[in-house]
């Protein structure tokens, strides 16, 4: 187990490599996290409505995929920053939880998601060991929170 402190310097640290949207390589970044799921998981396609088909090509072209990709990617600046903080965190996870309600997802990916989003940075980046198990650590407690939060709430997402 590393400290939430070390994990949030390993996530913070790992983000450099995808600053955020100003000019059109911040941008880019983003549209590259969606690029990178949709060839690699086309399966989760299923829950962007009219996007269920798309290529790299077509999120590429895409504007919607140019803002949702940095705001997938903010998101995860935000769940580092965050993170020595739990009840920051904590109630980022269930917000983003009942964000998500309408999308009608399997809450197991509320924990695989992470795994999708390291091998994306790993596309960007080296990613070291300790770095992904900080990520690992960061996904399993947000992932926690969201089935915590349905189970209190009485709701299967
Ligand atoms: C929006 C699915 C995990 C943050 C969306 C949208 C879908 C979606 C379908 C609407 C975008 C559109 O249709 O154009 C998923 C799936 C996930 C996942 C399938 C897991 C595999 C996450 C996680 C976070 C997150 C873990 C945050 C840590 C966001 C944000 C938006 C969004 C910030 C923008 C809309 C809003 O803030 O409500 N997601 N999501 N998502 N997602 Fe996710």
């Amino acid at each position: 187990m590393l400290s939430r402190e070390r994990v949030q310097q390993l996530c913070k640290k790992s983000l450099e490599s995808i600053p955020l949207g100003l000019k059109d390589e911040e941008w880019q970044n983003g549209i590259d996290f969606y690029k990178y799921m949709f060839t690699n998981h086309p399966d989760l396609r299923v829950y962007f409505k009219g996007a269920e088909n798309y290529t790299a090509e077509d999120v590429q072209k895409s504007e919607r995929f140019k803002k949702q990709g940095t705001r997938i990617l903010l998101a995860q600046f935000i769940c580092a920053n965050t993170y020595s903080d739990p009840v920051a965190f904590e109630a980022f996870a269930r917000e983003t939880t009942d964000r998500h309600r309408i999308y009608k997802m399997d809450p197991a990916l509320w924990h695989a998601f992470w795994t999708v989003f390291v091998n994306y940075l790993c596309t960007k980046t080296t990613v070291d060991e300790e770095t992904k198990q900080a990520w690992a650590q960061l996904g399993k407690d947000f992932g926690d929170e969201c089935l915590a939060h349905l189970k209190r709430t009485g709701r299967a997402y």
